[in-house]
């Protein structure tokens, strides 16, 4: 005899799983996010791969694709087995939570509720003495997820990591990731990392050496305090290039070092190196179109043909390979046209193309401000150029193009010359914060 329908529903509601923690899921979100992870390396013993799969189980069903969701959830119960080493754990719970969820959603009540059983035996087992605080292996979890999936909950995923690990010292790998939330939080605050994050950060990294991602983002930060780190760089580089390619492999942080600390030029020749190795792989296009568009962008002087052109095809690749997450690269693509010789007419062509394309809000907002400054850039029409960082800024949504857009808006008006600068003050005025 199954329980009464609200029962079940009210003891789905109380797990502790992605269903039931509020992750926003618009459907650009996850389409975007689907093409990210695919990135991800999934080579058997990767320290997340139940994490992984759990969410990209949880974005299939979202999607609407209830069979690639199990599938995936699946994966994550066989990949949590696999690294932990034993058939069942705490780990557990927020797999099984999940999959109770998707077979209430398949309408099927015997199964949803067999996983129930599953997590209340869990529970009962690995009980922790708090009764307001979760397993540390749920914490680390709930944390992971926030960090990969929802920018804005950094803060507290620091807290859940802080937390899990005050609990649970042996975990290598959240320390790790606890550090990284700290990281992320602080980026774009105005007093940037404080020295305790910086000693967490070589603590971590001392306890993780293996996790080469992690190294990059230290190094980094060194140079940002005056370190020459141009040797560790290339130490770093070779031992990256000798790693299986994914986004995990700590290639992009390590071209943005380049770029910034040692010169563009080796970024490029380190990305062309690297995707030599592996020809076929959308992730290493994708940075090395990167550091193409870092060249043509930053530097005074005008570049060879051959420069453009291959900046301009690399572009091209990435955008057909990444179809739901290509805004910025098309965006790229339109700017760099617009700075070589013969590319006017088809950078102008390429922004009325995406000013007609159905996009998200997050997606308008990037597309106004690009298009207010090639606007300006092209030296042709500053009133309208005015007019779409307006439309930027009016998008109730945070995001650096909205503070780049506001930024101008108010240069504007403060000094005072330019004729739409009352209009703008009253706009700036009647500005609501998101
Ligand atoms: C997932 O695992 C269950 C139970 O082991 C199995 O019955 C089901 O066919 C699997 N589904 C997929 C899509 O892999």
């Amino acid at each position: 005899v199954y329980q009464s329908q609200t029962t079940l529903v009210s003891k789905l509601e109380a797990l502790q799983c992605h269903f039931t923690w509020d992750l926003d899921t618009s459907r650009s979100k996850l389409f975007r996010c689907r093409e990210r992870f695919e990135d991800f390396f999934t080579e058997d013993g990767h320290s997340w791969l139940g994490h992984i799969y759990n969410l990209r189980g949880f974005m299939e069903y979202k999607l609407g694709f209830t069979e690639e969701a199990q599938s995936f959830f699946n994966k994550s119960t066989e990949a949590f087995c696999q690294i932990r080493n034993a058939d069942e754990g705490p780990w557990l719970v927020v797999n099984y939570g999940n999959l109770a969820w998707l077979h209430h959603h398949l309408g099927d009540p015997a199964e949803s509720e067999a996983y129930l059983t599953k997590v209340d035996a869990l529970m009962n087992e690995y009980q922790y003495p708090s009764q307001d605080e979760l397993h540390p292996e749920i914490y680390a979890e709930k944390a992971w997820t926030f960090i990969r999936f929802s920018t804005d909950k950094m803060l507290l995923a620091a807290d859940y990591f802080q937390r899990a690990i005050r609990m649970q010292l042996v975990m290598v790998e959240w320390h790790t990731y606890h550090v990284k939330g700290l990281m992320f939080a602080s980026k774009h605050s105005s007093t940037g990392l404080g020295a305790d994050i910086l000693e967490k950060m070589r603590i971590a990294k001392e306890q993780d050496p293996e996790n080469l991602y992690f190294a990059v983002h230290y190094l980094e930060h060194c140079a940002k305090k005056g370190e020459i780190i141009k040797d560790e760089a290339c130490k770093l580089a070779r031992e990256v290039l000798r790693n299986p390619i994914s986004s995990y492999s700590g290639i992009k942080p390590l071209l943005r070092v380049y770029r910034n600390y040692v010169s563009v030029d080796e970024a490029i020749d380190l990305a062309e190196e690297v995707l030599k190795n592996h020809p076929d792989e959308r992730y290493l296009m994708k940075c090395a179109a990167l550091c193409y568009k870092w060249k043509i962008f930053f530097s005074d002087s005008p570049q060879k043909q051959s420069m453009v052109d291959r900046a301009i095809s690399l572009h091209e690749e990435v955008i057909s390979l990444y179809p739901h997450s290509s805004l910025g690269k098309k965006i790229d693509l339109a700017n760099i046209y617009s700075k070589s010789t013969n590319g006017k007419v088809k950078a102008k062509q390429i922004y009325q193309e995406l000013l007609k394309s159905d996009l998200d809000q997050a997606g308008k907002q990037m597309l106004y401000n690009n298009y207010a400054k090639y606007l300006n850039f092209q030296g042709q029409d500053r009133t309208s150029s005015l007019r779409y960082h307006m439309k930027a800024a009016e998008i109730p949504q945070q995001s650096i193009f909205r503070e780049k857009s506001i930024k101008v808006l108010k240069n504007i008006r403060d000094k005072g010359k330019d004729r739409m600068c009352r209009e703008i003050q009253t706009f700036l005025e009647n500005l609501q914060e998101p």
